[in-house]
């Protein structure tokens, strides 16, 4: 490698017709297994010796042709990163606006986008999002309809899913948001024809969250086949028709809106799907095996699609939340007792909020989130990992907050450290 180094030195820089190259002298000697280990090294020397004594702008469009090369020939990988950073990799202010807010770019000045957080001018992406008349869901269409989509939501309950379309759409002048009604996820056919009648009349499928599910409390000796198969069918069963009936829309948009990292997108984003699923089947919940088992289906779920799918621009991705106030799910399964104790055995020490969940979807949808596929994001303020903190004598959190060593057990601290 220092040979490598020295050698570099004699690279040089070229700049004709426009186009600025690193010259590398060749070193046939070198062989093909380390000849382009030495081209990059001589790049980069040259690029770092620019960026020491030239002009900062030539050497970050040097920087960012070596990073590309590096991806493909390996030794950059290897190089700790020495250059100041482009604007677009740490300004994260633009990012939730682009996330759905193209053509604001051109539209607004960047100022009063930011300030007013909603875009005048019309932009054409579209969310997609069963069980979006929910409390969870209908929070995450909203946010992401008040940046600047437009927005498909499907239920069953014709009643509920059209006024919570018209409720949603004043998240924004100029929204526009169907109600889908009576589309049950569990029928294949309701859910292409709804896919359908979105992508005609608002334009497109860009982001599609699937979050529709039932639940109720039982144990498993109580639960019966068929109550098993209905959350099976809902959960697995409708996840799996949404992601069939929107994936040709979600590819269309992903090819349209591609995204590299190391660029601004100046169109946002497109082809992402998110599931909402749960914690409950991570250390196991009594009362829950079947929604436990149908979550974890889901999340699974979410993983093929991120393998399969991530080639064609695809980002699957997976939302946890825990106990969220507020909601229908919350209000149907807890008790009065199991609402005031939950907040103490969750280290944030509260329920979290629907608003909560739609900040993690905008991320997801985001320029921030590119990367991010095949993941799951918990919302839950710490709560799977203190599912099994209250089993013993030591109260959750009331004893670490005691200053109290254990004792009465055979395991204890023997003396001070
Ligand atoms: N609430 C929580 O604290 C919590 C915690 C963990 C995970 N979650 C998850 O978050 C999501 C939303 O929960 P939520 O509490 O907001 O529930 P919610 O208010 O009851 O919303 C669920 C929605 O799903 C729709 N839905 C149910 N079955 C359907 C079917 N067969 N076809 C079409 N739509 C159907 C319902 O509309 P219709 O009745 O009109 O069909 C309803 O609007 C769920 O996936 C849930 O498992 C919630």
């Amino acid at each position: 490698m220092q040979s490598l180094r020295s050698l570099a030195q004699l690279s040089r820089i070229s700049a004709a017709a426009g186009r600025i190259r690193v010259i590398v002298p060749e070193i046939p000697s070198l062989g093909p297994s380390l000849l382009p280990r030495w081209r990059a090294v001589a790049k980069h020397n040259v690029i770092n010796r620019l960026h020491r004594h030239s002009n900062l702008h030539i050497s970050s469009a040097l920087r960012r042709s070596s990073e590309t090369e590096g991806q493909t020939e390996g030794p950059l990988w290897k190089t700790p990163r020495t250059m100041p950073m482009d604007k677009y990799e740490y300004d994260l202010r633009p990012v939730f606006a682009t996330a759905t807010m193209a053509a604001c770019h051109g539209g607004v000045s960047k100022k009063r986008m930011l300030t007013r957080g909603s875009c005048p001018t019309t932009d054409n992406k579209v969310v997609f999002c069963t069980g979006g008349a929910g409390s969870i869901c209908s929070a995450q269409v909203r946010a992401m309809v008040h940046l600047g989509a437009n927005a498909c939501i499907i239920g069953r309950n014709v009643e509920k899913t059209e006024n919570m379309a018209k409720d949603i759409a004043t998240a924004r002048k100029g929204a526009k948001v169907l109600g889908l009604g009576a589309v049950d996820v569990r029928k294949p056919e309701a859910l292409v024809a709804a896919a359908e009648r979105c992508a005609k009349e608002l334009g497109s499928i860009d982001f599609v969250i699937a979050g529709a599910a039932g639940n109720f409390l039982a144990t498993i000796d109580q639960l019966s086949p068929n109550a098993l198969k209905s959350v099976m069918d809902i959960d697995v069963l409708g996840s799996y028709n949404t992601v069939k009936a929107t994936l040709p829309y979600l590819v269309e948009s992903a090819n349209k809106y591609k995204v590299d990292g190391k660029t601004r997108p100046k169109a946002g984003t497109g082809g992402r799907i998110i599931f909402v699923s749960a914690t409950l089947h991570y250390s196991g919940t009594p009362l829950q095996s079947h929604v436990s088992i149908a979550k974890a289906g889901v999340d699974a779920m979410s993983v093929s699609v991120a393998i399969e799918q991530g080639p064609k621009g695809i980002t699957s991705n997976v939302i946890a939340p825990g106990p969220i106030a507020d909601t229908e799910g919350m209000a149907r399964l807890a008790t009065d007792a199991s609402r005031k104790e939950t907040p103490r055995l969750i280290p944030s020490q509260r329920m979290g909020y629907v608003k909560e969940i739609a900040d993690a979807t905008i991320y997801l949808f985001s320029d921030a989130g590119n990367f991010v596929n095949g993941e799951t994001i918990v919302v839950d303020g710490g709560q799977w990992h203190t599912q099994a903190v209250d089993k013993g004598a030591f109260k959750y959190p009331d004893f670490l907050l005691s200053g109290e060593t254990v004792s009465g057990v055979a395991g204890m601290k023997k003396s001070k450290l």
